[in-house]
């Protein structure tokens, strides 16, 4: 018995891993290493959340381009849209504490800018609380307060959480879509739960983002519920565990001179913003195992039109525009290869983010089934939830996702026959399978090609464990 259900077991593992087949990306400067080492400029816009209206839909790592009036292309009458399923990254935010130990001359400050938390009931008194604003402080009675670089000493930000102009990215998203849908879909101006959802993460700027989103999308919206999976389970952000595919990853990444590599051609780059930073090599802290932190650390401060730091010790010793934008291509070239150049890069998202494919079916089918009556379903996520996305979806161009970037699934229905759009940016995802560009496939064909990807999810689970 426990002989047969080990090779049921066994079988099903196989099933959700062995159909999934890797499509290479197309060749671009993004994921040249060689250019990434060597060529010049920034691979889009790190300075600002404005995209000029002629450029929209260039890279802005700031403020990525979403579906706008402006830009979007309707289809023909025989089309009717039924549904609409967005996937977002989080807007533009201070670093995380984890990027903080950069010991520089720039300072954040966040006071009256800080998330609001507090808890509310239905009626009477519990339904009419105060409003509960955080404001980050330190006592220098705590030993423990001068571990993080003396740019945050002082700071009132919480680390991390959405910028003032971040939330302002987000009221303007949501507008942007509310300008877009609200009429082809039937939204009103309050968010109806009957008919849309909005889903976050246990990471509360994706809360923060859903206040000046939902704004945007229903105007009239005083308080609203959003859903939110436990961190033990959640498909989202992803945090569900999937030791498979953990350590497939390590095998393409810090197992694998195909990614140690550029680390070490980068060697010169390193020591010099390790001699701005004050950083050591090697580090407990990962400055030295991917280009992460600097890359996080540099363009934070530039969409918040902030200056490029300088050594505490030596204002003369300042990272260039040049270091910056060496690294913002490494930083892309970085996410070209995790999620889209490693052979085993589209395994990993098959198993890291099939549970939210599978859910996406499910709504697709419950629409098609004419089973729901939801309408409009928006995700507020990562980088690490976009990227498995494009991984899964096999973009032909891989770049790191920016603040803002979305993926938004439209499901139409023409005659008796259900097709699917997918856009990025705002316009149709070009990907290397051989579904092509993502422009009104029958939407059968995005079922089975999940399918294959992750079979059913006793497979996924499966899978993940074996
Ligand atoms: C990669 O970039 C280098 C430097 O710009 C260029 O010489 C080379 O042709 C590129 N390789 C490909 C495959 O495009
Ligand atoms: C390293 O790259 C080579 C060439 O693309 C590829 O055949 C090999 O599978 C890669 N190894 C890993 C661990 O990704
Ligand atoms: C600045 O100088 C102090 C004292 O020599 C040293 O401990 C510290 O690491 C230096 N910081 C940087 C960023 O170089
Ligand atoms: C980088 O680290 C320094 C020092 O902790 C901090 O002052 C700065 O704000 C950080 N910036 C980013 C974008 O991480």
């Amino acid at each position: 018995m426990a002989l047969q259900s080990a090779l049921l077991t066994f079988a099903a593992g196989i099933a959700a891993a062995t159909n999934v087949v890797h499509y290479p990306p197309a060749q671009s400067n993004i994921n040249n290493l060689t250019f990434a080492l060597t060529g010049t400029g920034a691979p889009g816009i790190f300075t600002s959340s404005t995209t000029p209206d002629r450029n929209y839909g260039e890279y802005n790592w700031c403020n990525m381009p979403h579906v706008r009036t402006r830009e979007y292309k309707t289809p023909s009458r025989d089309f009717t849209l039924e549904y609409v399923e967005i996937i977002q990254r989080h807007h533009k935010r201070t670093p995380y504490a984890s990027n903080t130990f950069f010991k520089e001359d720039v300072t954040w400050s966040c006071t009256g800018e800080g998330p609001v938390v507090y808890g509310k009931g239905p009626s009477g008194v519990s339904s009419d609380v105060t409003e509960i604003q955080w404001q980050a402080f330190r006592d220098a009675q705590n030993p423990w307060v001068n571990s993080v670089g003396p740019g945050f000493v002082g700071t009132t930000c919480q680390l991390p959480q959405i910028t003032t102009e971040g939330i302002v990215d987000s009221h303007t998203h949501g507008t942007d879509l509310r300008a877009v849908y609200a009429s082809r879909l039937g939204l009103g101006l309050h968010l109806d739960p009957s008919i849309a959802k909005i889903r976050v993460t246990n990471n509360v700027i994706t809360s923060q983002v859903a206040g000046g989103l939902v704004k945007g999308l229903f105007p009239a919206t005083g308080n609203a519920a959003v859903f939110i999976q436990s961190s033990t389970f959640d498909s989202l952000e992803p945090t569900y565990s999937c030791p498979t595919a953990d350590s497939l990853r390590s095998s393409y990444t810090s197992g694998s001179s195909n990614w140690t590599s550029h680390l070490t051609a980068a060697a010169p780059l390193y020591a010099k913003l390790d001699s701005v930073s004050g950083t050591s090599n090697p580090d407990g802290g990962g400055w030295h195992t991917s280009f992460d932190h600097y890359y996080d650390n540099l363009s934070a401060k530039l969409c918040h039109g902030k200056k490029l730091p300088c050594s505490v010790n030596d204002t003369s010793l300042c990272v260039t525009q040049d270091e910056a934008n060496t690294v913002f291509r490494l930083g892309n070239w970085e996410y070209s290869y995790y999620f889209r150049d490693a052979p085993d890069s589209t395994k990993y998202a098959a198993l890291h983010y099939g549970a939210w494919f599978l859910e996406l079916k499910g709504h697709l089918q419950a629409v098609v089934a004419g089973q729901s009556k939801i309408r409009y379903f928006h995700n507020i996520a990562h980088d690490g939830s976009v990227s498995p996305v494009l991984g899964f979806l096999q973009i032909a161009n891989m770049v790191w996702p920016g603040m803002g970037s979305e993926v938004v699934f439209e499901l139409y229905k023409k005659k008796n026959d259900h097709f699917l759009r997918v856009l990025w940016g705002g316009q149709p995802m070009v990907t290397s399978t051989p579904m092509g560009t993502l422009d009104m496939i029958p939407v059968q064909t995005m079922l089975d090609y999940i399918d294959s990807m992750v079979g059913s999810g006793a497979d996924l689970f499966a899978a993940c464990h074996s």
